[in-house]
């Protein structure tokens, strides 16, 4: 089981770039940036990463945020990522960034989106893997501010594929983003949210009925309204899940209470994916592993979750195709169980 977890090729569809800033890189680029430390060692940084709930990870996601400055800590940080998903046979990623989170503190937006996409481009050349970048807007914001986000990509629509939401999300309903959403689409962004992580299944309906996304992130509370879940199996709608995310923010109290495997019965289009892995524990393999020992996935279901995982991307079809073929020819040479 441990051989085909690892070695399946797979796709990551829910990554914060943000979230992949482990707590040595964050001690030394502030460090290196001179700025006073989030956490002084990474033992205290790693102690503080022991969430009550999504808002309190925030929190600290946000502050560890604080050191990224300039151009080569947004490459290095991008670049440390995609190592480790080429590690895991991540064979194609997207990724999100949130460049309010970085505009707020007077970082220039082309700082943060040349950094992230040069490394990109190296990657992509070095190992091999392909990528698509999302931009989120951070919901706690106005929807103001995040137009004003979004008028600032258009500049860059060559090198941004889509528009996320993330952030908090109680009190923060899709429906505020309703205009962002329709000019993004006009302007040819594809469209994903964050809805049903913390928010019941009325942010899912609002996500898909007025926002009209392509893909949810998370989505987890679906399973609360049948005729929700049915309407996500007849379109088809993938949902990316992320496992480990999910009991680190007690959106269930364990792994075994995860509904991974009964979305997944349920004909749902499920993925496996890490979120955050510096703060959660895990990339998307451990992430695999931790929800399959959990709920007994069985090796069919893991081949589902890694197929799942290109069905569910933004690649042209083509290319999913052609991800899928080296897939059934790496099953077929190793016969994992
Ligand atoms: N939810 C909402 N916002 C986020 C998350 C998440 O899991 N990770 C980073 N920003
Ligand atoms: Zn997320």
């Amino acid at each position: 089981m441990k051989t085909l977890i690892t070695g399946i090729p797979k796709a990551e569809l829910h990554l914060h770039i943000e979230g992949t800033l482990e707590p040595a890189m964050m001690l030394s680029i502030g460090k290196r940036n001179g700025l006073a430390l989030p956490f002084p060692d990474v033992e205290t940084a790693q102690k503080a990463y022991d969430f009550e709930d999504l808002q309190s990870f925030l929190d600290i996601y946000y502050k560890g945020a604080s050191v990224l400055l300039h151009e080569q800590d947004f490459y290095d940080l991008t670049m440390a990522y995609l190592k480790k998903a080429v590690s895991q046979n991540v064979r194609h990623t997207e990724i999100f960034f949130d460049p309010q989170t970085h505009t707020s503190r007077g970082v220039a937006f082309e700082t943060v989106l040349d950094g992230i996409t040069n490394a990109l481009r190296d990657g992509e050349k070095t190992f091999g893997i392909s990528t698509k970048l999302i931009m989120c807007i951070l919901r706690h914001l106005s929807e103001k501010e995040g137009l004003e986000t979004l008028e600032r990509s258009l500049d860059y629509r060559d090198r941004i594929a889509g528009i996320g939401l993330d952030s908090s999300e109680t009190g923060n309903p899709p429906e505020k983003f309703a205009e962002l959403y329709e000019r993004a689409r006009g302007a040819g962004f594809l469209t994903v949210a964050h809805a049903g992580e913390e928010g019941h299944a009325d942010y899912i309906w609002q996500a898909l009925k007025t926002l009209h996304v392509r893909r949810i992130d998370h989505g987890v509370h679906c399973m609360e309204d049948d005729t929700l879940v049915e309407e996500l199996v007849r379109q088809q709608i993938p949902l990316t899940v992320c496992p480990l995310s999910n009991i680190k923010l007690h959106v269930f109290a364990s792994m075994r209470d995860h509904n991974l495997k009964t979305m997944l019965r349920r004909g749902l289009l499920v993925t496996v994916n890490s979120d955050d892995p510096a703060y959660f524990g895990g990339y998307v393999n451990e992430n695999y592993l931790a929800v399959q020992k959990a709920l007994r996935l069985e090796p069919g279901e893991i081949v589902t979750l890694a197929k799942n995982s290109f069905r569910a991307s933004f690649l042209p079809e083509e290319q999913k195709k052609l991800r899928l073929l080296e897939m059934e020819r790496w099953i077929s040479k190793h016969n994992p169980t």
